[in-house]
């Protein structure tokens, strides 16, 4: 019997079962030609990681940022993944080029380092608005738009998983961050899109260097020191360290994985 049918008790359809055909909004793209993905905050850092493993990997990829890209030949949309229309224009990007079977949100600002207390709501909502709207919007459009066998990789981050004085407005984002995952996982598993979320640690990227100054903003090379000693195996990771996790669970290897948070933190979160 097809799951969808409705229950002749209740008239509903029952929510686990796959999707009925006609409630989808949007048709999925092709299923045919290379496969296509979606990175976000593509221009540098970990986004520029994941973009160059994938290409290698023989991925057709659309990169997406505020900035262009710093040297690197990349089919980029230049825009806040913020906003709607950003996303409209990247699936107009991405549809030529084949099937989209990736979306990688990572795009996100970490905020100022400033306690709650002194905290501007303007600043708030800002980092709100561009760590969840984004991947809400990225998430949605691979619910809607993706080949089936999607998966999608929101890149939340240790503070996701913790408090973290003096950054809580990123600590209440990335929190959100994997809520939306583990929701997206679930009305996603029946319709062949998988959600899962990757929680780095500190990692050598320009955010990072910002945490740093912040720090001790007179000597950020003693406050690199510190904060490295800190990390149970006494270093940042590499954007390439975090991109292979992002492109693993994007693989097939990883096709019974959805609705988890992949640390990838050093074993900072396991102290
Ligand atoms: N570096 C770390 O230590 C660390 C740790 C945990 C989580 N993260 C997360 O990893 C992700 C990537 O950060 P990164 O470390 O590579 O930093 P990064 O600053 O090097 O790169 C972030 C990129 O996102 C882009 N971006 C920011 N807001 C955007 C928007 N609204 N629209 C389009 N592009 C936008 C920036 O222009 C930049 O190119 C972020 O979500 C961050 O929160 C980083």
């Amino acid at each position: 019997m097809r799951s969808w049918i409705k229950c002749h008790l209740c008239g509903l359809a029952p929510s686990f079962g796959r999707e009925p055909p006609w409630n989808r909004q949007v048709q999925q793209m092709s299923e045919v030609g290379p496969r296509v993905a979606i990175v976000t905050g593509a221009s540098r850092g970990i986004g520029a990681a994941v973009a160059q493993r994938l290409r290698h990997d023989g991925w057709q990829v659309v990169g997406a940022d505020l900035d262009a890209a710093e040297g690197a030949d990349l089919n980029l949309v230049v825009g806040d993944v913020a906003r709607e229309q950003t996303w409209d224009r990247l699936i107009e990007a991405a549809r030529p080029m084949g099937s989209l079977s990736a979306v990688v949100n990572n795009a996100g600002v970490q905020g100022n380092g400033r306690h709650l207390h002194e905290t501007e709501f303007t600043d708030f909502t800002q980092i709100l608005g561009t760590n969840v709207n984004s991947a809400f919007l990225g998430t949605r459009a691979a619910l809607r738009h993706g080949a089936e066998g999607t998966s999608v990789v929101n890149v939340a981050s240790n503070a996701g998983l913790r408090g973290v004085p003096r950054y809580g407005a990123y600590v209440t984002a990335k929190h959100a961050v994997i809520g939306l995952t583990r929701t997206a996982a679930l009305e996603g598993a029946r319709r062949g899109v998988r959600v899962n979320a990757v929680a780095p640690g500190p990692t050598e990227t320009r955010i990072m260097d910002d945490v740093v100054r912040t720090f001790d903003p007179t000597s950020p090379a003693a406050a690199h020191k510190k904060l490295t000693r800190a990390n149970p195996m006494g270093r940042f990771a590499t954007p390439d360290e975090i991109a292979a996790a992002i492109v693993w669970l994007l693989s097939d290897e990883s096709g019974y994985v959805t609705g988890t948070v992949l640390s990838v933190d050093g074993g900072l979160t396991a102290a």
